[in-house]
């Protein structure tokens, strides 16, 4: 009888899209190695699953976590908007420090991996001479790559353009080992230095074999454009699958005719997306009166043309986003809402935007609860995606890298009524 590290017994496993089943899973040496309806088998240790929904981690595929946990530092948003929040920020950010950053860092990734996060991409601030986000994230990247995967981008918030030494700060990052090359077109200083940007951000991730993602046309301006830019840039340089585009809210803005004309333009890229919809359903549509905008991206419409669409959090307690804890749930509730994706398809969907389709931003090629992977899951006390979103279900088991990472008892609620 074959004895293992662990085994999952009778878990509803949820291999890819619709493909759901009950069976065993068998873990060792931190790996999956068997997955049957029955396993014959012994463990060091042994999880009754009892048909709860097992799933692959979920992917946070955009967070900020150089500025969470710093709401109210040192004044609180009053507008709500992002660039009260741009101001705030550019405050607090001359008193970071190394520590103050990791730590704050740190303690984000745990919230997020105790809620079954194990994958994340965050953006670190590059704008300050001393780059210290920066720093102070790939420190942490390494100090938790047993138990979580960080990708860092290198994110110049206040434009690539925006200052004499911005962007030799970029090119600094790089050398550094950021992961990816960030951008801010719309918030570069003039229309033509936003699309130099945005070449220069193709540039700067050829020469250094790195991924794409930038912030896009985060602003409800109809004449903010960038993201065709975005689009051309990743057509010629066949780069599109390695490029993501987030936020693009302005998309939500876009007339019919110019939004049809890009989307044929969209579907020849390979284009990931990112939508952002518990910060931009608030951040955005401050300026209108009524009718007020939703202020998110086309998220149904990207998804029904079959293009790779996934959510993130974006800030967790900070000068954007005051609220958060960075649920994953919570960000697929706010989408079914936000976007009108209530079809009970849509409603799957938004579950693989922060699953299958963040890893495929990510470009992890190791993702996926499968024989010869990574023994990485999640164990939800729900029977289906449908009811882990609508009851926000509680993540009861983490297992990250073959080893149990993290246990939550789901609430239970006495009736003391008649
Ligand atoms: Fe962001």
């Amino acid at each position: 009888m074959s004895h293992f590290d662990l085994l999952l017994r009778q878990c509803q496993l949820l291999q890819s899209s619709n493909v759901c089943e009950l069976v065993d899973v068998a873990i060792h040496s931190g790996e999956i190695v068997e997955i049957a309806p029955h396993l014959d088998a012994t463990a060091e240790l042994e999880l009754e699953i009892q048909a709860r929904l097992v799933s692959p981690p979920f992917v946070e595929s955009h967070i900020h976590l150089d500025s969470a946990l710093t709401a109210g530092e040192p004044r609180w948003n009053q507008s709500g908007t992002l660039f009260e929040g741009i101001e705030i920020w550019r405050e607090r950010k001359q008193n970071l420090s190394l520590e103050d950053v990791k730590q704050r860092a740190i303690e984000t990734l745990k919230q997020q991996a105790m809620q079954g996060v194990l994958f994340v991409r965050s953006h670190a601030d590059v704008s300050e001479a001393s780059l210290t986000a920066l720093k102070a994230l790939l420190e942490v990247r390494e100090a938790v790559k047993d138990w979580i995967t960080l990708q860092v981008v290198a994110f110049p918030q206040d434009g690539i353009y925006g200052g004499a030494k911005n962007d030799a700060l970029m090119e600094e990052a790089m050398k550094l080992g950021a992961d990816v090359v960030g951008g801010i077109p719309h918030y570069e200083l003039t229309r033509e230095d936003g699309v130099r940007s945005v070449h220069r951000i193709f540039e700067l991730a050829q020469k250094y074999d790195r991924l794409i993602d930038i912030h896009c046309d985060e602003i409800d301006d109809d004449q903010s454009r960038f993201l065709e830019v975005v689009a051309a840039c990743a057509i010629r340089s066949e780069m599109g699958s390695r490029v993501t585009a987030s936020h693009t809210t302005a998309f939500g803005s876009y007339n019919n005719a110019y939004a049809l004309k890009l989307l044929g333009f969209l579907k020849r890229t390979q284009l990931n997306f990112i939508a952002n919809p518990l910060i931009n359903i608030t951040l955005q549509g401050r300026t209108d009166t009524y009718p007020k905008r939703r202020g998110v991206t086309r998220v149904k419409e990207l998804w029904q043309q079959g293009m790779n669409v996934s959510l993130g959090h974006d800030c967790v307690q900070d000068p954007w986003y005051s609220l958060g804890t960075g649920n994953m749930l919570d960000v697929a509730s706010m989408a079914i809402h936000v976007c009108q994706m209530t079809g009970r398809d849509e409603m799957n969907a938004c579950f693989d935007m922060v699953t299958w389709n963040g890893a495929k931003t990510l470009n992890l090629n190791e993702y996926g609860v499968e024989v010869g992977k990574p023994a990485n899951l999640i164990v939800l006390d729900a029977i289906d995606r449908y009811d882990a979103i609508r009851r926000r279900a509680t993540v009861q088991s983490v297992i990250s890298q073959g080893k149990l990472l993290a246990q939550t008892e789901p609430p239970k609620t006495k009736w003391r009524g008649s």
